[in-house]
């Protein structure tokens, strides 16, 4: 495991380098195959639009440095369209549409609890303890960070 001291801290800083430090990272399938691919694709079933909406709803929420989106290519559930995993939890929805985006963000994302209606199967890791909550960051200069609320956990 690599730990960051201080020193390779100060040296990433100095190279300009900025770790984000996120508590959750989306990926959303965006994949792409020809009209005719019997697979079909989460593009055809509005990938990108599911992504944008995700994208535009943690910046609404201010939460965009805390939660990261981004685009995945395939994650082999195809079929299940489009398709979007949770980390660090490993949480896996499947037909996802823009309409649920404010559900996902609002019930897990943000409050720690699982979008049971768009649950991929065969996840046996969820019946664990609940997921840690987010707390939106204050701006800046508003005061302290506010921390990761762990749920039986420990904060990362
Ligand atoms: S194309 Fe999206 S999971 Fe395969």
């Amino acid at each position: 495991m690599l730990v960051l001291t201080n020193g390779r801290r100060a040296a990433a800083a100095m190279l300009g380098l900025h770790m984000p430090f996120l508590q959750r990272h989306v990926f959303v399938c965006t994949n792409e195959r020809p009209a005719d691919n019997p697979k079909g694709s989460c593009a055809r079933c509005g990938g990108a639009a599911v992504r944008d909406a995700l994208k535009a709803a943690l910046a609404e929420r201010g939460l965009n440095k805390q939660i990261r989106a981004n685009n995945a290519g395939c994650l082999d559930q195809c079929a299940a369209g489009v398709a979007m995993v949770v980390y660090p939890e490993q949480v896996w929805y499947g037909h996802v549409t823009v309409e649920d985006i404010a559900e996902i963000v609002d019930k897990h994302l943000v409050g720690g609890e699982v979008v049971t209606r768009l649950l991929l199967a065969e996840q046996p890791h969820l019946n664990g303890p609940s997921l840690p909550r987010i707390e939106p960051r204050a701006p800046a200069s508003a005061g302290p960070k506010p921390a990761l609320v762990s749920l039986g956990r420990k904060p990362q």
